[in-house]
């Protein structure tokens, strides 16, 4: 059964969408046309952003907003805030390709709680719920099982005119199309991610997206059962300047596969570090020196998204290293209800060993976790899920 907050949700993506529908109809009509239907689109963006506003206010009167037209709204209640894309996949819409969605993703004391995708056009509705699961529809959801590279499809997003991320973009596809069975663009992130926990793709990357791309479809993934961190391997941020979501199996992979490719292309790796977990705050990350090199990278100052277009500003800050054992224990146990998120970002620090042995100790008893002696007696901790 969806919460009342997944019901909100849905009331209010399920209004905005009417209108959506009825304008893509519009946009049609409108490629024949000599203007074009641009401005109309900016339009049809700018009402259903009004009505998701208008409707998430009045069912939650206090929530801050965080949205993609009208930038940031501090809310009374300040731990939480809805952030929305009123409309994922523009450029499709205004093509009358028929490939968009309204991602509508809640955020509790800076984590992300609840998300959802809604695609208008399938009525297809994604949502998830921290400890909850994930859905489509009534239907609860799992990322795919699928362990081998070569069978993989995976999706991705390619910069355009004025973006940031086409150095690091043309790093990462080669590896891509020569280890898989395919890559995928569609041309809606928020829609990407949602494959990714529907288990139709079986991983995801992207560079520069902003906080209302993954919000919603990062709690998606990870109510699915999969994995998201940046492409160094660390739990992700909205803020962050890439995204790679995948299933359990294929994630580290992907995520190493994607990071080697882009250090070999930035080109000033320190002898070793491919192998090695470290932890460098001085330096920028390869994603940030990638984007540093291109001549068009940023938007406009007015663009609430700015954070990206200069990773270096977001909550990256620029250190590198790979996913600890902790941070995965970590990443599963997030969906699991009544884990304290101290403890839990305790864990995700690079954490003294004493510390992580006693959490782990602790979530052992009470069932979250499962800790068996290894081949050679090394302890493996493994989420009960
Ligand atoms: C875009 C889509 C696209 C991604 C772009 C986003 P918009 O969002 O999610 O897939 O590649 O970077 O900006 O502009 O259609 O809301
Ligand atoms: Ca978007
Ligand atoms: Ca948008």
């Amino acid at each position: 059964m969806p919460s009342a907050t997944i019901n909100v949700m849905e009331a209010a993506a399920r209004k905005a969408a009417r209108g959506l529908i009825r304008d893509f109809g519009e946009v049609e009509n409108l490629q024949v046309s000599r203007k074009g239907p641009a401005d109309f689109v900016t339009e049809a963006d700018r009402r259903a952003e009004r009505i998701l506003r208008a409707e998430l206010a009045k069912a939650r009167p206090g929530f801050g907003f965080l949205m993609e037209e009208s930038g940031e709204t501090e809310g009374e209640d300040t731990r939480r805030r809805w952030i929305v894309d009123p409309l994922d996949g523009t450029t499709n819409f205004l093509h009358g390709i028929p490939h968009f969605a309204i991602s509508i993703g809640l955020e509790e004391d800076g984590g992300m709680v609840a998300g959802l995708v809604y695609d208008p056009l399938r009525d297809e509705l994604f949502w998830a719920e921290k400890g909850v699961g994930c859905y489509l529809n009534r239907r609860r959801l799992r990322v795919s099982s699928r362990r081998r590279m070569e069978e993989a499809v995976l999706a991705t997003g390619i910069p355009f005119k004025g973006r940031a991320g086409k150095d690091a973009f043309l790093a990462t596809i080669g590896p891509a199309i020569d280890n898989t069975a395919g890559v995928r663009r569609f041309g809606s992130a928020a829609l990407d991610l949602a494959y990714v926990a529907a288990g139709r793709y079986d991983g995801f990357w992207e560079f520069g997206l902003s906080p209302w791309d993954v919000a919603a479809g990062i709690v998606l993934v990870r109510e699915a059962g999969g994995f998201v961190t940046d492409i160094s391997g660390r739990a992700v941020t909205i803020q962050g300047d890439s995204i790679v979501a995948a299933n359990d199996r294929l994630h580290t992979p992907l995520q190493r596969m994607l990071r080697d490719s882009l250090k070999e292309s930035v080109g000033d790796r320190a002898p070793g570090s491919r192998l090695r977990h470290t932890v460098s705050s001085s330096s920028p990350s390869p994603v940030a020196r990638a984007m540093r090199r291109e001549p068009h990278a940023g938007r406009s100052s007015s663009d609430p998204g700015d954070a990206r277009a200069d990773p270096t500003a977001g909550g990256n800050g620029g250190s590198e290293r790979t996913m600890t054992n902790a941070e995965r224990i970590v990443e599963a146990l997030r969906r699991k209800p009544g884990l304290d998120d101290d403890e839990l970002s305790r864990l995700a620090d690079v954490t003294p060993r004493q510390q992580v042995n006693r959490i782990c100790r602790r979530l052992e008893r009470e069932g979250k976790l499962r800790r068996e002696r290894g081949p050679r007696g090394k302890i493996v901790n493994d989420p009960v899920r």
